[in-house]
């Protein structure tokens, strides 16, 4: 049985398993695909288990997307631009670190219709998933992207790739269309980010990158106040979709099913 993994700390929250095992079983493939929650010195050992083909795919999540590049032999070019891996597998003798979440997140945006050109985008958080965010929205022709960070370092170190950025101090919220929740504030169901609802004007778009818990308040709000909101549920089996592609050589089914699954 080929077994594949999703790494990271924490890791409780993660729904890949449900998703892969949902696909593998539907596809009969002899797999199984387990979460493990790992620290930073366990790295190596994880990647080495790939290496000798007792792991035959690793997905990686926060906070080692980057952490993983030094044990790697190659990366693709989505990788290599945003220094941050969440696919690994090994092809031709050598572990290759790859990044779904780019097209993950233009999939996820171009299902729902939005149109992103010439949009304003203003980005919370500096994490490990914004610079994927950043060239899936410069792709689809942004007008403007402003970036927001509580360490207003980090944004900075991102705009060094990206000179175009705007940065705006964390808790001003600047002229927007699109807000994306790109921190990890949501992920427990009381979290709040200060925001003033009252003074965004109408018909923005929020969008969270979390997608479990279902709906942060960072949405909940922006809904109440009659904005349309999106998680980041389609962004998330997007990814995995393309993950589970390059390791399975199939391509799965993104049903209502699958959709569903991710609800309970
Ligand atoms: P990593 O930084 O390791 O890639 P991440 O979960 O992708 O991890 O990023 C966490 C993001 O959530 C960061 O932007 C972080 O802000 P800092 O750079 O200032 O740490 C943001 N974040 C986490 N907790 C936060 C909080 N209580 N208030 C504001 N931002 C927070």
């Amino acid at each position: 049985m080929k077994k594949y993994l999703v790494i990271g700390n924490p890791i409780e929250h993660s729904l890949s398993p449900i998703l892969h095992n949902y696909w593998i079983k539907k596809n009969n493939i002899d797999a199984l695909y387990e979460k493990k929650k790992i620290n930073e010195d366990d790295i190596k050992k994880t990647i080495s288990d790939l290496r000798n083909e007792q792991i035959k795919g690793i997905n990686v999540t926060v906070p080692f997307k980057k952490l993983v590049i030094p044990f790697l032999d190659e990366l693709s070019i989505e990788a290599k631009k945003t220094q941050s891996v969440n696919t690994i597998y090994k092809e031709n003798n050598k572990v290759i670190g790859h990044n779904t979440d780019i097209i993950g997140f233009e999939l996820a945006i171009r299902k729902i219709g939005y149109d992103i050109k010439e949009k304003k985008v203003l980005i919370l958080g500096a994490g490990g998933v914004v610079p994927s965010i950043i060239l899936s929205l410069k792709k689809m022709n942004a007008a403007k992207i402003i970036l927001s960070n509580r360490t207003k370092k980090k944004a900075e170190e991102i705009k060094n790739n990206y000179p175009n950025l705007d940065i705006v101090d964390w808790g001003k919220i600047s002229d927007f269309d699109m807000i994306i929740n790109a921190t990890s504030l949501g992920l427990n169901k009381e979290d709040e980010i200060k925001i003033n609802y009252k003074n965004l004007g109408s018909n923005k778009l929020f969008y969270d990158v979390i997608y479990n818990p279902k709906q942060t308040k960072f949405l909940s709000k922006a809904k109440e106040f009659g904005h349309r909101v999106e998680n980041g549920k389609m962004m998330f089996i997007y990814q995995a979709h393309q993950a589970f592609t390059i390791w399975h050589k199939i391509m799965p089914k993104i049903d209502e099913d699958t959709i569903e699954l991710l609800d309970k």
